[in-house]
């Protein structure tokens, strides 16, 4: 994922190190959304500084202009483009809020693969996008956090954090492309932000599934239901339950750095303003609690990055997302080889 949708609105250009590379993003006269390298073939200053004229890039310096697919189409004061000037231009696609961007062998792009997040567009969902996130850690952290929720009890303890969950044993499990953590806590209180959608304030049944695929794209769904009225997992579903969903996608700036996108969907209280802002302020607040964490973690394992950890019960989802990231990095290496 290289942006959110609302960052090209103004058609760009918008300049972003993605994977250690230079990236522009801009729209073209249609409003078709195109991602090129941000660096312009002539001087190497960054397109970013140019500007969108037409349907083209405008590098802001001598004013070379390069087309949708980085072919340098026109250089002022000279009717011949020199042979070969050109940049490197991405597989780029706008879809659930977000701008997906493909950097690798452009033969191996696939649209197919960008999850399908269809609460986003589904009216019976509320949707927040959101904030513009930058953080000093490898995004495997990130995808570490979101597969543990044991650390809720003492990250979140201001927040979201409720000591019931760690009495209910984790399942993880390796479907085909995905790993699905998932915990169903039964005939327990309800924490605040359940309490809100709920009638009353019964105890509840709760469950917590998150699924994650390479390389990073997961989705914590999480809600409650009425103690027994579902079966979770199974046929009967927890029909009078309230649902949300955390849909994240961070992606390496550096190996040293991330851009933390998401957003989330719910379906209660969905037509309630007051509660969209709510919901947007509490899960940037807990948020900010796991990025002091993740940021002095980075920082303490560079250190030395020799140093062993020792593993958990709780890890075992982490550990498990890692391995199908890995076997996805060896399987593109042998391809590339070849
Ligand atoms: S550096 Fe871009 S036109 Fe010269
Ligand atoms: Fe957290």
């Amino acid at each position: 994922m290289a942006a959110y949708d609302r960052e090209l609105e103004d058609g760009g250009p918008l300049g972003r190190t993605l994977l250690n590379e230079p990236v522009v993003m801009f729209k073209d006269s249609s409003g078709k959304a195109i991602a090129l390298e941000d660096r312009c073939c002539h001087r190497h200053l960054p397109l970013s500084l140019g500007q969108v004229v037409g349907d083209n890039l405008q590098c802001g310096y001598h004013g070379l202009e390069f087309d949708s697919s980085g072919t340098c189409v026109g250089v002022p004061g000279q009717s011949m483009v020199p042979p070969g000037a050109g940049v490197v231009s991405y597989p780029f696609v706008q879809r659930h809020g977000f701008c997906w961007i493909w950097m690798g062998d452009p033969a191996q792009a696939d649209h197919s693969l960008i999850p399908d997040w269809w609460w986003v567009e589904d009216p019976r969902w509320a949707y927040n996008t959101g904030a513009f996130l930058q953080i000093k850690c490898h995004y495997e952290l990130i995808t570490d956090n979101l597969l543990d929720l044991s650390h809720l009890g003492y990250v979140h303890t201001k927040t979201i954090g409720n000591s019931a969950i760690v009495d209910f044993p984790v399942r993880t499990e390796r479907l085909n492309e995905k790993v699905r953590m998932s915990r169903w806590i039964q005939d327990r209180p309800p924490p605040p932000l359940y309490r809100a959608g709920m009638k009353n304030e019964d105890n509840v049944d709760r469950w917590q599934i998150v699924e994650t695929e390479p390389p990073g794209h997961t989705v914590v769904y999480a809600g409650c239901g009425p103690v027994g009225a579902g079966d979770f997992g199974g046929p009967n579903e927890y029909a009078e339950g309230i649902r949300l969903r955390a849909l994240n996608a961070p992606t390496p700036e550096t190996e040293n750095s991330t851009f933390y996108f998401y957003s989330h969907v719910w379906d209660f209280r969905i037509d309630d303003a007051d509660w969209k802002k709510q919901m947007y302020d509490d899960f940037l607040m807990t948020f900010m609690e796991d990025f002091e964490i993740l940021e002095a973690q980075h920082a303490s394992i560079q250190r030395d990055v020799t140093r062993e950890l020792i593993d958990l019960n709780v890890d075992a989802p982490g550990i498990a997302a890692r391995n199908l990231v890995s076997e996805k990095i060896a399987t593109e290496n042998t391809i590339d080889a070849q």
